[in-house]
């Protein structure tokens, strides 16, 4: 069974390919395809990978630091960026983008040859995302969910650079216009907010927590904990020390890891 769904998957990823004209959401499409079993919420839908980094009281920033800093082990980041190489998107709320002003570009971890960058994508109803930021000026692609009558505001002028994608609804809705735009495998990087809607809505499959032996001394706090993912349902497969931060991985339940052929873990 599972033989055949990954060939409908496959199958699928090439149509997405034609339509879409784009070589690399292909090739992340069929490796992902390839890779990973149906998505707990629904089969056709994109899989969704969340990963949250957190200090030890949960929190994912510190107010009382000018600007958003890296906090975890360089370890970690070369695995957040292994995560970026593997999937199709990466999506950010855009209270990230306005803190951040992230690129969330693969750097730090060599790419497959002719592949390109994952998509970024930015749950923004309202189009608040800074023209300026660099989402929005550098030279990738990068999708901004807004609503529907959002589109034709004046905020409006860097979509002709960038693409708007309208949708009214819910989470759901978003992940059903992503996969017609060729996304097999999302990931979400946060901020705490979007990571919440994603998990109200049951949209997750797959969780990498990131815990970082550091105190924030204003914290903002994250929500999620591992009490909170167990109540969702996600099991804890593995939890291991990666450069001083204890990563763990969580699934949804049904959703198996990886390939049962491929011992090494995902990412
Ligand atoms: N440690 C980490 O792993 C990590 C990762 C990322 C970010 N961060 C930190 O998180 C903080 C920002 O987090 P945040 O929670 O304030 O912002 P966020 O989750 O990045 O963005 C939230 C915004 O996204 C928009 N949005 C659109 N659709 C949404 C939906 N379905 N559900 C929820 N939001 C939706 C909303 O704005 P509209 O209503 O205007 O659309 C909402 O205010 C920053 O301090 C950043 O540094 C930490």
């Amino acid at each position: 069974m599972l033989e055949v769904w990954r060939i409908v998957c496959v199958l699928l990823t090439l149509v997405c390919w034609q339509n879409d004209g784009s070589r690399a959401s292909a090739s992340h499409s069929a490796i992902t395809a390839m890779l990973f079993a149906p998505s707990s919420h629904t089969a056709l839908l994109p899989q969704v990978t969340l990963k949250v980094a957190v200090d030890v009281q949960g929190a994912v920033d510190d107010l009382d630091a000018r600007d958003s800093f890296r906090f975890t082990s360089p370890e970690s980041l070369d695995l957040v960026h292994r995560l970026r190489a593997s999937v199709d998107a990466v999506a950010v709320g855009v209270g990230t983008v306005l803190r951040d002003d992230p690129s969330l570009t693969v750097r730090r971890v060599s790419f497959p040859g002719g592949i390109s960058q994952p998509v970024r994508v930015v749950y923004d109803r309202h189009l608040r995302i800074p023209a300026a930021s660099k989402l929005m000026t550098d030279s990738h692609r990068t999708m901004v969910i807004c609503k529907v009558d959002a589109v034709g505001s004046t905020s409006l002028e860097f979509v002709g650079a960038k693409e708007a994608v309208p949708v009214d609804g819910s989470i759901l809705e978003s992940l059903k216009a992503l996969q017609e735009k060729g996304v097999a495998h999302l990931m979400v990087e946060g901020g705490p907010k979007l990571a919440r809607s994603f998990l109200d809505d049951g949209a997750v499959d797959r969780v990498i927590l990131v815990e970082a032996p550091i105190r924030f001394r204003q914290p903002i706090p994250s929500g999620i904990s591992v009490p909170l993912l167990k109540d969702y349902g996600f099991t804890c497969l593995v939890s291991y020390l990666c450069g001083g931060d204890k990563v763990s991985y969580w699934h949804a339940p049904g959703v198996p890891w990886v390939e049962q052929e491929s011992p090494l873990p995902w990412p």
